[in-house]
């Protein structure tokens, strides 16, 4: 059964598991709601911030919702998220992203860099926030001149925010040697973490509800083995869901089981 008759078997106006999700769509559950909450409170008080969580269970998806939450005549959220390069290729990118004129030499990019920040704020009294994307993934060189960033400041009070997003192997990393300086100066840590049972079919019937559902698709059982496959990965319950509603529309079969579920799980790259 193809993509659109499975929408349509289960009266579905669109794909309810896509990854492009709209910011309204997002689901903030409590920890996620006090997690973006944090994050807003944080670049609002021009502090620095971490945000931590195993791969898939949706830091992109909080600091998107944090971005929409902040004012865009207070802030200018910029993203960065090739940051596996050295030093010059970052703030090239950076650069880039902040609107600036191409440079050659990395003095000449850091100091235009620089300039647009201050400028920033002084001119127009806009707070830049940096959201530093799979940050884990930077080479030492460039994560270590973070901190040269961070302490942009004026009064004692940064410049600029730095947001960044990263596996939990990023705060160990941030503890060891020359990262030190960095980690203190982090004021907020949020750490987004997979959901419980209840919380998956919460999420589930969330994605579902946006896409037109008006009745439950899956059973309470076939809800506990969703949770207990995809072990409340949002990014993994979105492909098992996907698989489990096309297995269960080619049986005809109209409230998803535990066993559309798990023939879906053998057809994942997680199983
Ligand atoms: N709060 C959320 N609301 C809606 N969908 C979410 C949410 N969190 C995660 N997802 C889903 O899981 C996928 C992975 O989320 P993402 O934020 O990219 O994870 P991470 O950055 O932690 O790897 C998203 O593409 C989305 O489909
Ligand atoms: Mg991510």
């Amino acid at each position: 059964m193809n993509h659109d008759s499975t929408l349509s078997f289960f009266d579905l106006k669109h794909s309810p598991f896509g990854k492009e999700v709209n910011v309204k769509d997002l689901w903030l559950d409590p920890s996620r709601e006090s997690a973006v909450d944090r994050l807003v409170e944080a670049v609002h008080r021009r502090q620095h911030a971490l945000v931590r969580g195993e791969p898939g269970v949706g830091k992109n998806c909080v600091t998107r919702a944090m971005k929409h939450r902040l004012p865009e005549t207070a802030f200018r959220v910029v993203y960065v998220a090739n940051v596996t390069v050295g030093r010059r290729d970052f703030y090239r990118q950076l650069s880039f992203a902040l609107g600036l004129q191409p440079r050659g030499t990395m003095a000449a990019v850091f100091e235009a860099v620089q300039r647009e920040v201050r400028g920033s704020w002084s001119d127009h009294r806009i707070h830049p926030v940096l959201v530093i994307d799979e940050a884990h993934l930077m080479p030492d060189a460039t994560l270590s001149h973070l901190h040269v960033l961070a302490n942009f400041d004026m009064d004692s009070r940064p410049l600029l925010s730095l947001v960044l997003v990263g596996l939990p192997e990023l705060q160990d990393r941030l503890r060891l040697g020359v990262h030190r300086s960095l980690l203190t100066r982090i004021g907020t840590m949020v750490d987004i973490g997979v959901t419980g049972p209840a919380d998956t079919a919460a999420y589930v019937r969330h994605r579902l509800e946006r896409a037109g559902a008006t009745r439950d698709i899956f059973a309470s059982d076939g809800f506990v083995v969703l949770h207990e496959l995809a072990a409340g990965v949002p990014r993994v319950l979105d492909a098992l869901a996907e698989g489990a509603m096309r297995e269960a529309a080619e049986r005809d079969e109209r409230l998803i089981s535990r066993a559309s579920v798990r023939r879906a799980w053998q057809a994942t790259p997680y199983a």
